[in-house]
């Protein structure tokens, strides 16, 4: 088995290399074809996952590459931990360093997860936070990858809200080929600016684009403002009318949950260019190549 080195966390795409990342999607390209050949890796640890957010793909995908890993995947409710009874963040990433391999966190406050990541011994993983969402960027490297062949000059328009998803994929294009192009509505742009072009018309980012990804208008934490948000971002619907300014056999990404009406249309979504069940299956491979990388310190696999 790979030995242990210095400790590696992902909480935003940004902390890999390129080298990295190109080495993570190959190593999931192999899981993904041989997903039960690293049963016996890791046999024996555990993955603490702390989920403060509701999930439905990357807690059950992280679940399962865990156990291909050999791991089991311990699920804590924040209510569990003494962390709600006042024990602090840094108290809390020790005490875990000692049990587990790997914690995944899922929260609000990115920061909650580097001063996680600033006491652990132990890789902390960013299952989403109000600003990243790395872990489906690299589900969705991997889908443009198997599409395309390559990520080097494919076309990548988002429409829509600049959230947590969008400044992934802005650190996604600084690390790749990706060309990025956002189309929000003003004060709805993504928080990181760099390898981005961001626009206000939709149609300009989508013209000739290879793919054309979308999310939901209201993130988890942002109820309050549903209203609001469904009013300013109705123009930035993803349309049949929009998909067809885009590249002739362009593919609609979405990283779900998705909402038929609001930010895209069911005819899009559930149309033959989506290819959102690719992407939301990519998880696995990618959580599972990344898992292992991080814990033993051979992204090589
Ligand atoms: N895309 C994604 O992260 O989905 P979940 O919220 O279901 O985990
Ligand atoms: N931007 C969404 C992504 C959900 C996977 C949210 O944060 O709720």
């Amino acid at each position: 088995m790979a030995t242990r080195s210095r400790t590696r966390h992902l909480l935003r795409l940004a902390d890999l290399r390129a080298s990295e990342l190109e080495q993570v999607l190959d190593l999931a390209a192999r899981m993904k074809e041989r997903p039960y050949g690293w049963l016996h890796a890791l046999e024996g640890d555990i993955v603490v996952s702390l989920f403060d957010k509701p999930s439905t793909r990357t807690r059950i995908s992280f679940a399962t590459a865990a156990s291909r890993l050999g791991m089991e995947d311990q699920v804590i409710r924040p209510d569990e931990l003494q962390l709600g009874r006042g024990e602090t963040i840094a108290d809390t990433a020790r005490t875990l360093s000692s049990y587990a391999a790997a914690v995944t966190v899922r929260t609000f406050a990115h920061s909650t997860v580097e001063e996680l990541a600033a006491a652990a011994t132990i890789p902390v993983v960013n299952a989403l936070t109000d600003e990243h969402h790395p872990c489906q960027a690299l589900a969705d490297l991997l889908t443009i990858r198997e599409l395309y062949g390559s990520l080097d000059g494919i076309k990548l328009a988002f429409v829509g809200d600049g959230n947590n998803v969008v400044n992934s994929l802005v650190e996604a294009a600084g690390l790749t080929g990706l060309e990025l192009t956002v189309a929000t509505p003003a004060g709805y742009e993504p928080a990181l600016s760099g390898d981005v072009a961001v626009v206000r018309d939709p149609r300009l980012a989508v013209a000739g684009a290879d793919v054309v990804y979308t999310d939901v208008w209201t993130s988890m934490g942002e109820e309050s403002e549903a209203a609001e948000r469904e009013r300013v971002l109705a123009p930035y619907q993803v349309t049949e009318e929009l998909m067809s300014l885009a590249a002739r056999r362009a593919s609609f990404m979405h990283c779900l949950p998705a909402h038929r009406g609001s930010e895209v249309q069911a005819e899009v979504i559930d149309g033959p260019q989506s290819v959102v069940w690719r992407q939301a299956a990519n998880r696995m491979p990618t959580e599972q190549a990344l898992l292992y990388a991080l814990i033993t310190g051979d992204w090589e696999g």
